[in-house]
């Protein structure tokens, strides 16, 4: 058998500008994250390039047991986006922590650990594992994944029940460690939930997960995917999530936020960055292109410089100031090719 040679590319140098940002009292080198599900702990992009150029590497959610997820078919295109029905499939806690984290340590990536469990108790406990785990740089919680059997399990969609599982976690891990709460889109009023986490103890906010949806197959005229319904995402939901990116940072503007959906260049990351977004994530263009996180972090940087910024933090929320204030003095705004 063959192996696979992958290419491990040097991304271009980034122009001048301060790209750090601060996460709920960390600070990390630049804000482009890898997204949750799209890059499981890492390994494989590292093949492309070098994970640790990256802000930070959110893992696939890990729950406590193993799990082998959902029947197939899991995945399916749509225009300008992609369905998925995993269904958390992933090793388990034990087996995360002796492998995925301890590599992730090893390497001297920031690990954004992103945990999922069906009740409030399984997320404490996965907390409780984390406590102290070397490399752990930050905790997702995710209370939004769209593929469970039971949609009463889609914390997000409920202030006390989000409000239980956060508060929960914020007080099993240690204060050192930034936890944040990832959104739904699928809710009457985003921010009604985003406060309820904010309330229970959220040092920041995950914005947003994939968008319920479904495909139909005309020729068998039955469902596409065996779970009959998936999470959508890709460029198809990046405008509902930069209303979503928006709206929060309306409401709540010292609560951080790590924005995320359907992110392929810099100009989309700089998109979420104004809407109020202090990081990204960049996920379901990875599977098409793998050198998608560093090249949006260049494109980001060059999109800032090109726009006059001096540092990246100048830029984040920009767009809910008047015109008048929104612009840093420097060379020509209009001036971006790309
Ligand atoms: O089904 C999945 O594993 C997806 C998880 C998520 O979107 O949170």
């Amino acid at each position: 058998m063959t192996e696979l040679t992958v290419r491990r590319d040097v991304p271009a140098p980034r122009p001048r500008v301060d790209l750090s940002t601060r996460l709920a009292g960390r600070t990390f080198p630049n804000p482009v994250f890898t997204a949750s599900g799209c890059a499981a702990a890492g390994q494989e992009l590292d093949q492309f390039f070098d994970i640790t150029e990256l802000g930070g590497v959110v893992t696939k959610s890990i729950m406590l047991a193993p799990r082998s997820g959902r029947a197939t078919p899991r995945m399916a295109e749509t225009p300008s986006g992609m369905l998925n029905s995993i269904g958390l499939q992933g090793p388990g806690i034990d087996a995360f922590l002796d492998k995925d984290l301890a590599w992730l340590a090893d390497r001297g990536a920031r690990a954004v650990v992103s945990i999922a469990g069906g009740s409030v108790e399984d997320y404490t406990q996965l907390a409780q594992r984390l406590r102290g785990a070397p490399g752990l740089a930050m905790l997702e919680v995710n209370i939004s994944c769209p593929n469970v059997e039971d949609r009463g399990q889609v914390f997000a969609c409920d202030p006390r029940a989000a409000s239980e599982v956060v508060s929960a976690v914020r007080k099993t891990m240690t204060p050192d460690i930034p936890v944040f709460a990832k959104l739904s889109p699928d809710v009457t009023d985003i921010t009604a939930i985003a406060r309820a986490c904010v309330d229970a103890g959220a040092d920041g906010l995950s914005v947003i997960n994939t968008l319920l949806g479904m495909a139909i197959d005309t020729d068998t005229m039955r469902p596409v995917l065996a779970g009959v319904t998936g999470g959508l995402s890709g460029p198809a939901i990046r405008p509902v999530a930069v209303r979503c990116v928006w709206q929060v940072h309306q409401a709540l503007p010292d609560v951080p936020i790590l924005g995320m959906g359907g992110i392929r260049t810099g100009r989309d990351a700089l998109e979420f960055v104004l809407a109020g977004a202090s990081a990204v994530s960049v996920g379901t263009t990875v599977f098409g292109d793998p050198m998608a996180p560093v090249r949006v972090l260049a494109e980001l940087a060059q999109a800032l410089a090109d726009r006059g910024f001096e540092r990246f933090s100048d830029a984040v929320g920009l767009a809910h100031r008047p015109p008048e204030a929104a612009l840093p003095e420097g060379p020509d705004p209009v001036g971006d090719p790309a």
